[in-house]
């Protein structure tokens, strides 16, 4: 898990807008997370991602230590349907409760399986995406955009946001700072 997040202090100090988004400090206690497995788990070390040459070295690191990682599911069935629940998951990198500790920021690794809708949601904490691999269509109400690796989106507190991913998975890295990084996004329609 190391690996990975040196890759992620790295990608922090070298994209401008995760630099000013927020301060990476990995110095945070190891919370020695146990691995679990969810129904797309297996799915990230099969896919490969169209990376960016920024990309690779984080997106090669997650793929080798994928039975390393806590992985989670945020929505229920009834909130996003079984294609959805079977083909997202995510973990907490850096965090509160996170596999490194941390008060201030939290940092997600996200994965969508193709052709997925992810239903318009917010959340209190503000958020920065940063595609690692693969591209989507993101939507908030004043605009839309396709996003592919190495690009970034940020949304304002409460900004409701929905994404859709094309014909290839996503992996993306999302950071979250401010007031309510200790809850999670709920979805709006
Ligand atoms: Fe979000």
């Amino acid at each position: 898990m190391h690996q990975i997040l040196q890759y992620a202090q790295t990608i922090c100090n070298d994209n401008l807008e995760l630099k000013i988004f927020c301060p990476f400090n990995a110095n945070g206690a190891n919370n020695y997370l146990k691995p679990t497995n969810t129904t797309a788990s297996s799915l990230v070390s099969e896919t490969n991602f169209k990376t960016s040459e920024e990309t690779l070295p984080m997106v090669e690191a997650i793929k080798n230590h994928v039975g390393e990682v806590n992985w989670r599911q945020t929505y229920s069935m009834s909130e996003v349907g079984e294609d959805f629940a079977s083909r997202h998951c995510y973990f907490e990198l850096i965090g509160p409760t996170g596999h490194f500790y941390n008060d201030a920021i939290r940092g997600f690794i996200c994965y969508w399986g193709e052709n997925l809708h992810y239903k318009w949601h917010s959340h209190e904490a503000e958020e920065i995406y940063y595609i690692l691999g693969g591209k989507a269509l993101f939507k908030t109400k004043t605009m839309t955009k396709v996003l592919k690796a190495n690009e970034t989106k940020f949304h304002k507190s409460w900004e409701s946001h929905a994404m859709e991913t094309l014909e290839e998975p996503l992996l993306a890295f999302i950071l979250w700072r401010g007031k309510g990084l200790d809850k999670l996004a709920q979805i709006d329609d």
